[in-house]
């Protein structure tokens, strides 16, 4: 133990934390992969021992949702959050700050899976979304229609395994009958089938509960599409749309942060048994 305090000051001091500014000490439980984040528990619990800090668990999809107020410190609640990224598709409510409702999730694939899965599929690399998003470019979204899934329900929950199942067969298909496969096309029709989705989702949401501030927040956010789009359809339906910049949609210490700064300043924070959760 005595060991694990040294090394994790003089960690902190070697990346020029002064150990003297550090409030209190921010991490992720959950949800997640068990391992990970126990690793990531026990450190920080860890440098708030060795600190004499207070210890304040975030959730990571908290931490998606509050990104936005790094960058914009005038959102108002109530709002509505879509969260989107490798791990999760939500729509939650949040009436104040800390107090959150989920409106619908996703039932089985995530939509940054989604794209992930697509480009492995096509053997284009990893992580997909921005692969994709980049040959998306040179393609047309309405090259082929690919289904928009459960649009045509009144709930708000996700489902995206269909989606990639279409794009899977029309790909097996051109392959079967020898024609060209645009992958271009393919890209930008897939990713527009993506986008419509989350669009129609979180306005149906937003129109459900009278809400006029859209709060985004997950690595598919910095898909420049999403946001093009987006904006559009919060301008045209007198609807405030929150965006955090692009670095700050994808994992990054500095959302757990701002959840963590928080909770603290309602006078929060956890105990030492303080444990991972994973769904
Ligand atoms: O939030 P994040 O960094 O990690 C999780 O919490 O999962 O999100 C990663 C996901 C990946 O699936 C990645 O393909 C997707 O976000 N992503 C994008 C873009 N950039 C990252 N999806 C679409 N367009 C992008 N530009
Ligand atoms: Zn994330």
């Amino acid at each position: 133990m005595k060991y694990i305090l040294v090394t994790c000051k003089e960690a902190l001091e070697k990346a020029g934390v002064i150990l003297e500014d550090i409030d209190a000490i921010a991490v992720v439980n959950g949800p997640g992969l068990k391992g990970s984040l126990l690793v990531g528990l026990s450190f920080a619990k860890a440098i708030a021992f060795a600190l004499n800090k207070p210890l304040i668990g975030v959730n990571h999809i908290e931490g998606h949702i509050y990104a936005n107020f790094l960058d914009n410190k005038k959102i108002e609640t109530p709002f509505i959050s879509l969260i989107v990224s490798g791990g999760h598709t939500s729509l939650i409510l949040v009436e104040e700050i800390g107090q959150h409702k989920v409106l619908g999730k996703t039932r089985d694939d995530a939509a940054g899976e989604v794209f992930d899965k697509i480009a492995k599929y096509l053997d284009l690399g990893y992580p997909g979304g921005p692969i994709i998003e980049k040959i998306a470019l040179n393609g047309k979204k309405d090259a082929i229609i690919f289904p928009r899934p459960l649009t045509k329900t009144s709930n708000l929950d996700f489902s995206f395994s269909g989606l990639k199942t279409a794009v899977i067969y029309f790909v097996r298909e051109k392959i079967k009958t020898k024609e060209k496969l645009q992958i271009e096309n393919i890209c930008a029709s897939f990713q527009q089938a993506v986008i419509d989705t989350l669009i129609h989702k979180t306005l149906s949401a937003a129109n459900k509960y009278n809400i006029k501030n859209i709060v985004i927040g997950g690595g598919v956010a910095a898909n420049e599409c999403l946001r093009k789009t987006m904006l559009e359809t919060g301008k045209l339906n007198n609807i405030m749309v929150y965006f955090p910049s692009k670095e700050l949609c994808t994992d990054n210490a500095a959302m757990i942060g701002v959840v963590g700064y928080y909770k603290l300043s309602k006078g929060f924070s956890d105990s030492f048994d303080l444990d991972v959760f994973t769904g």
